[in-house]
């Protein structure tokens, strides 16, 4: 079976990664350093797969602690997760994104690089359009300012993989993921207060949070509130063994991007609303100011991950909501 290494893989989109890695014949190994997420979720991963996976605590950015995992594993590709990805506080700390998001692929690249290791999938994000002029957003469609620290670091991530010509890339532009694994084994984990709409939902369902602040009512919108493409995590993770395949079968292909999106543009409101209805939850929401670093509106066209990759989302917004329901309510327990 093909080693891959998963970088960040006990993250929340690495962990469900790995479950379909292994579901697709694929050996993966794991690299994580904690800050974001638990040693727990390897539990969850190992009772849903019933597969022991190797797994290292350590950081990217690392190169000495790196490069020792590339000499002790034959692996054939890596999946980069390994990132901070919270838009709001991105703005709030930018130096800690450049340095982490940045100095983890510069890092993961050279030690790629010395040990003749070519096929990487990297996580990117539907951050790089900024405020597209219209969507749904394609691959062509203008890559302008990003509206934060964050959605820079994955415009400059994609910039560098493209230069470096010794790696073959695809890079998988995400939308917005959102619920659990079937099994509520794994599921977001956000450590402290969530950034994240949906873990700020179930949070406050769970009693956990007072109430859900709706973050600006006055955008250009069906209903004021900002327009999201909310995908199934289990399908993103999916998009992510579709392109190994992809990559192994294009030994030629240098760099390749894909939106990863539904094709659905969804509301704050209709996220809110799905929940309260799917669940039988009336959730307390309160409106608030805007939040720095939002886009008003973003979804995505994901016709060229079907075409090249045989890709599509398959799970529709109730089981999103519910998932994310489901896994919550086991954590509490
Ligand atoms: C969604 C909407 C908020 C919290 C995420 C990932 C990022 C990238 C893109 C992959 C926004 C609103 C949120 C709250 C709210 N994905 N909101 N109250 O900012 O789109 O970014 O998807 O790379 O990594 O973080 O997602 O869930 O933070 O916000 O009203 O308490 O929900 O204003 O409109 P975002 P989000």
């Amino acid at each position: 079976m093909k080693k891959v290494l998963v970088t960040g893989g006990l993250g929340y989109i690495g962990a469900h990664t790995v479950v379909e890695l292994i579901n697709h014949g694929y050996d993966p190994i794991i690299i994580d350093d904690l800050s974001n997420t638990s040693e727990n979720v390897l539990n969850g991963i190992q009772s849903i797969t019933g597969i022991d996976i190797k797994f290292y605590k350590e950081n990217v950015c690392d190169p000495i602690a790196l490069d020792k995992i590339f000499k002790e594993n034959p692996i054939d590709s890596v999946i980069h997760f390994a990132a901070f990805k919270a838009v709001g506080e991105s703005v709030q700390e930018p130096l800690k994104y450049y340095s982490n998001n940045i100095g983890g692929l510069v890092n993961l690249l050279q030690v790629m690089q010395n040990n003749g290791v070519k096929n990487i999938v990297f996580s990117s994000s539907c951050t790089v359009y900024g405020e597209p002029d219209i969507s749904p957003v394609n691959e062509l469609s203008p890559i302008k300012k990003a509206n934060s620290p964050y959605g820079n670091t994955k415009q400059i991530g994609e910039e560098i993989l493209s230069d470096c010509k010794f790696v073959n890339t695809v890079a998988l532009r995400y939308f917005n993921p959102i619920g659990a694994h079937s099994s509520a084994k794994i599921g977001e984990l956000p450590l402290g207060v969530p950034n994240n709409l949906v873990p700020f939902i179930t949070q406050t369902a769970a009693g956990i949070r007072e109430k859900i602040t709706v973050f600006g009512d006055d955008y250009n919108t069906k209903d004021g509130t900002c327009v999201r493409d909310y995908i199934h995590v289990s399908d993103l993770a999916i998009a992510h063994v579709k392109s190994l395949d992809y990559l192994s079968l294009h030994p030629e292909l240098q760099f390749e991007v894909f939106n990863i999106g539904t094709g659905n543009g969804l509301t704050v409101l209709e996220i809110i609303k799905a929940f309260e209805k799917v669940n039988n939850i009336q959730l307390n929401y309160s409106i608030g100011p805007r939040r720095p670093g939002d886009v008003e509106k973003v979804w995505a066209d994901a016709s060229k991950a079907q075409n090249i990759l045989g890709w599509t989302a398959q799970h529709n917004l109730n089981e999103m909501v519910k998932s994310a329901w489901e896994w919550q309510k086991q954590l509490s327990v």
